[in-house]
């Protein structure tokens, strides 16, 4: 094997073209050499969400112009590529196979490794791309599509200790900010709009807050939302709302992550206490701070990689590659795209009407 990797990673699973070239450096980090992120927020803002076909077409269009950027700008010849990574799963079948098929078909015509990666799994080890982070460490994960507490033992393995039974956090702030009359996507004008408001203003409910260990669940809170936004009287008192919604959404996580916490050093072996917190909704200040201090409480080392590193992006999924195929997870070129891949397959699948827990 060569000494330094170097890998393309592709990734369309949701709403971001994204390409990126990324290579091993000697202390066990990565380079990052090119990170090419197209966003559809312009298609999709008429919609108040992402409409999946749009973003299949745009994907279409988008693809290879991203993909040769990519390339150009890390100075890498193609040829000298150790391997290609691209997204295979989860998300919008329509948007993944436009990635997959355009990784599978370099990886084809260059004689390269292919690697399918998870989404993810993507996240997971993101930040371990600039910084050196022993394993194993705590992670909360909270994006538009995803909200969940793993625990990363390494490369491929993965335990997840609690995930959302409904809506992904980034989606409830999009939902409130669309109930506020705010454009998508409105997680950052929810955030600013909470600064001018009095938290204590509406009392919001805190679904399963007690139970169902640190699994989450956001949909009661978002019919409150719904409901209140309907008798709003002025711009004041949508402050008010944006303001109530994101500490409620505060006391949630606070708790929820306290049970993670312990649930992690449950497991005897986990002595080192790293809290890792990935997503764009990991942008919000406040959630920052209501999180840095409980880590700092609970003796944890709190973690925020860069923002353009726990957004979707591409170089997360070609480091992946890099990582998986160090353990000798090379696919085939039949590998399929799949909506639903959840990383620790002896997890409950939980989302779903009809759900006790
Ligand atoms: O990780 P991300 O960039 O893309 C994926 O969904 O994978 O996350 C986007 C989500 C959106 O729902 C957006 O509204 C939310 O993150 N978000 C925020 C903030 N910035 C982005 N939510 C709350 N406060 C913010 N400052
Ligand atoms: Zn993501």
């Amino acid at each position: 094997m060569k000494e330094k990797l170097t890998f393309l990673g592709i990734e369309t699973s949701c709403d971001e073209t994204a390409a990126a070239v990324v290579r091993e450096k000697n202390d066990g980090t990565g380079e990052i050499l090119s990170n090419i992120v197209s966003s559809q927020v312009e298609e999709h803002k008429e919609f108040g969400g992402i409409v999946p076909e749009l973003a299949a077409r745009a994907h279409v269009e988008k693809i290879e112009f991203i993909v040769q950027k990519a390339i150009k700008k890390s100075n890498v010849d193609i040829n000298n590529l150790d391997g290609i990574a691209a997204t295979a799963g989860p998300g919008l079948i329509v948007s993944l196979i436009v990635g997959l098929n355009t990784g599978k078909a370099i990886a084809g015509s260059l004689g390269k490794p292919f690697v399918a990666v998870n989404h993810l799994e993507g996240h997971a080890l993101s930040p371990t791309i600039n910084k050196k982070i022993e394993f194993p460490y705590l992670l909360l994960l909270i994006s538009g599509g995803h909200t969940q507490f793993l625990e990363v033992n390494g490369v491929n393995k993965y335990k997840r200790l609690g995930t959302t039974i409904d809506d992904a956090l980034g989606e409830a702030f999009d939902k409130t900010a669309r109930l506020l009359g705010l454009e998508f996507p409105g997680g950052p004008k929810v955030e600013e709009y909470a600064k001018k408001g009095n938290e204590n203003f509406f009392k919001l409910p805190k679904p399963i807050l007690n139970r169902g260990g640190c699994n989450l669940s956001f949909a009661g809170l978002k019919t409150a939302v719904l409901k209140i936004s309907k008798k709003l009287k002025n711009e004041k008192e949508k402050y008010h709302l944006a303001a109530s919604f994101q500490k409620t959404i505060n006391e949630i996580l606070y708790e929820k992550t306290k049970v993670a916490m312990s649930e992690f050093l449950k497991n005897k072996k986990n002595k080192k206490k790293t809290f890792v917190i990935a997503g764009g909704v990991a942008s919000n200040l406040s959630i920052r701070n209501n999180l840095i201090e409980l880590a700092k409480e609970k003796d944890f080392i709190p973690v925020f990689p860069p923002v353009n590193l726990c957004s979707d992006n591409a170089a997360m999924i070609a480091w992946a590659g890099i990582e998986r195929f160090k353990i000798n997870a090379i696919d085939n070129l039949e590998f399929p795209s799949k909506a639903r891949w959840p990383l620790d397959s002896s997890a409950p699948f939980l989302k779903g009407p009809g759900l006790k827990i």
